[in-house]
């Protein structure tokens, strides 16, 4: 089983706590052990920002807070999460190493500040990373309560100091072979004299600088990720140095824009990431934004596929950085708990266990409010969590296996943002994925997350959507995956550029994928809001589209569906072609989940894939273990019960009593068969 943690083989619980706050009040520290025993907390993520209590000097070091603690927390079955505390930098160090600071966008460097504030690049920074992180790994890496190292914490920003600068140009040196020439001609520079004569002329994209060159401003992206990536591993390095057997996660935002996740999860052990919903808003219903929560933990789940995931962080309650912070309504917490878990998470984490009481985050969310009680409602619900997740615990290290499969790539989302065309507001490439995961979600169906060049043995469907950029590459994984049988959904906008954003030629989609999909797309029309045109298809439904349509002439695909109106009506608007032992469809346009179901369900069919009908606001989800023996979860996410008839009969893991047939699933709550 691929259970996480062999010292602790069962779902945590549990979160960020900063003893270091209230080192002046072991009364607190007492209690917090009290209350966190009686929450079922048994993890707790420790030493996230606590450089300035961990070396309050340069090279004065107080490590004895830190050890009572750990030691307190394990002789009570808590286990430790130790973050390394560079998120944010004592006041010293950029006193006296001022190459520490983030220099921003405009050229000017920033000042003592917050957090993630940090220039990636400097020596002077790392070199006091190093220094820190060696002290801890030696320190507490044989500590018995020690169970995962967490690295710094969210990892984020851009710096564009003279150092930086130079980095980028060894990137692209490297990159490019060291042949100017061979930039020169990717990123097209003879438009508008752009042209390059030395790597040394190349800057990054300041506010007040070069922005024309799309292929140097996807490249810029690209390095500022390759160079979070270059640090967290300088980071991983050291702690594995001195304890190679435990493991090291770095806490990922979801479809956080700036880093390629993809790439950064490579290096390291444990996938983990912060959730934090816009619950009970007031422009969508609960279901929807639970539908979305569900998308961001395929994501992540998608970048380890091999092992469960982990919540590391999310609002008991509320947060207090949103334009308006509405507490998470009596019940969300414990839906939204069974979901994480359906979703093929091992762990739900908060931030944070107590309120401090000062400061940024005085009135962030926690389990223990700055009223200090364990009656609170907040309190129980998370001590009902707690509960749940002890009877939810043969789960652990069983997986999510999906058949259907949605492609996600960085690249291609910065490629998209960039380009100069279509309409600024509609593009919406991340919110167009997000559709393709709710029909599959509507439809009870799992999908995971692909990224570009993984292994797509497992999937008899991968949907391609707005796959704009596509390297030769890239594009001759997706015919190998037809020919050898798979199907495709591509959509509008597919390969029209290659991995440098310069235009393939001789009709899109290119990366040599025209033969597999059997059409072109000679056009591409941008619709205004009120603009309205409609497909007909040949399974007897007329669909509404907006947004974008593609002109397409066919070299052999089949017609599935004509446009209804404008000059193009009659023209296909979504094709399918075979190619080798698979199908290919092509999608030239934008319809609605509704439609998109009824697009689907003969693909799904044919492609072995089971739809299962959901009622209205049911999440259904399934985890698999190593044995075969299978999870389904389904999840009410409104505030009726609901009827369910479920897949297959079995034992409601959180009642204990055995269920068959049609079952009632409560208001916000779950039922969770083996
Ligand atoms: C997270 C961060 C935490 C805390 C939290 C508040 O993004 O990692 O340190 O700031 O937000 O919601």
């Amino acid at each position: 089983m691929a259970v996480l943690f062999q010292k602790i083989p069962t779902l945590l619980h549990g979160g960020d706590y900063n003893p270091d706050q209230w080192l002046d009040r072991p009364d607190i520290l007492e209690e917090d052990i009290r209350m966190m025993k009686k929450a079922g907390v048994n993890t707790a993520t420790v030493g996230v920002f606590s450089w300035s209590a961990l070396e309050p000097e340069e090279g004065v070091f107080h490590f004895d807070w830190l050890h009572k603690i750990m030691d307190k927390l394990y002789e009570n079955g808590i286990y430790t999460v130790l973050a390394t505390p560079t998120g944010a930098r004592p006041a010293w160090m950029d006193e006296k190493y001022p190459s520490v600071l983030r220099v921003e966008h405009d050229g000017r460097r920033n000042h003592h500040s917050g957090r993630h504030n940090h220039c990636m690049s400097s020596s002077e920074y790392r070199a006091q990373v190093e220094k820190i992180d060696t002290k801890l790994a030696k320190e507490f890496g044989n500590h018995p309560g020690l169970i995962l190292w967490h690295i710094s914490n969210e990892l984020s920003g851009e710096c564009y100091c003279d150092n930086c600068k130079k980095r980028f140009q060894e990137y692209l040196r490297e990159k490019y072979h060291n042949d100017i020439e061979e930039l020169n001609k990717q990123w097209w520079t003879s438009f508008w004299s752009r042209h390059f004569n030395s790597f040394d002329q190349i800057e990054p994209p300041y506010d007040n600088g070069e922005h024309s060159i799309l292929g140097l401003n996807l490249d810029w992206k690209r390095f500022n990720s390759w160079n979070m990536k270059d640090y967290m591993v300088f980071e991983r390095k050291i702690l594995k140095k001195y304890t190679p057997d435990i493991p090291v996660t770095s806490n990922f935002m979801k479809l956080f824009e700036q880093l390629d996740y993809a790439d950064l999860a490579k290096e390291l052990d444990i996938v983990s990431w912060d959730g934090y919903p816009r619950w009970n808003n007031d422009y969508e219903t609960v279901a929807d934004t639970a539908a979305e929560l569900s998308f961001d933990h395929a994501v992540m789940r998608g970048l380890k596929k091999d092992k469960p995931f982990m919540l590391m962080e999310s609002t008991p309650s509320l947060v207090n950085w949103n334009t308006y912070n509405k507490i998470k309504c009596p019940g969300i917490l414990r839906a939204s708990s069974i979901q994480t878990i359906g979703c093929g998470s091992d762990t739900i984490q908060y931030f944070q266990w107590r309120k401090g009481r000062g400061a940024a985050e005085q009135f962030h969310g926690a389990v223990v409010d700055h009223l200090g009680r364990d009656d609170t409602r907040v309190f129980k619900e998370v001590s009902e969590v707690g509960e749940l997740l002890k009877k939810l615990s043969p789960v652990t290290g069983s997986k999510v296996c999906s058949k259907a499969a949605i492609l996600f790539d960085w690249s291609n989302r910065w490629a998209i943002k960039d380009m100069q065309g279509m309409a600024q507001d509609t593009k919406n490439y991340e919110k167009e994925v997000l559709k393709f995961y709710k029909v599959h979600l509507q439809s009870g169906i799992n999908a995971d997350i692909v990224f570009p060049l993984e292994n797509l043995s497992a999937y008899s469907l991968v949907v391609l959507p707005m796959c704009y950029t596509m390297s030769e590459e890239v594009g001759a994984w997706i015919k190998e995956y037809v020919k050898n049988g798979g199907t495709v959904v591509a959509t509008y906008l597919t390969a029209y550029v290659n991995e440098n954003t310069l235009a393939y030629l001789g009709g899109f989609p290119g990366a040599g994928l025209g033969e597999v999909f059997g059409m072109y797309a000679e056009e591409l029309d941008t619709l205004y809001p009120n603009d309205s045109n409609s497909v007909l298809m040949k399974k007897g439904f007329t669909a509404p589209v907006k947004d974008y349509c593609e002109l397409i002439k066919l070299t052999g695909a089949e017609v599935l569906g004509t446009y209804q109106s404008d000059f193009y009506a009659g023209m296909p608007a979504a094709t399918v072609h075979s190619y080798g032992k698979g199908k290919a469809y092509y999608l030239g346009t934008r319809m609605k989940e509704s439609d998109l179901i009824r697009f689907f369900t003969p693909i799904w069919k044919d492609s072995c894939i089971e739809k299962v009908d959901m009622t209205e606001g049911v999440e259904y989800l399934k985890r698999t273990a190593e044995d075969g023996s299978t999870f389904d979860f389904y999840v009410n996410y409104t505030a009726n019960p609901v009827m369910v008839t479920l897949v297959k009969d079995g034992v409601d893991l959180l009642t204990g009593k055995s269920v068959s047939g049609e079952v009632v699933v409560e208001p916000f709550n779950g039922v969770v068969v083996k």
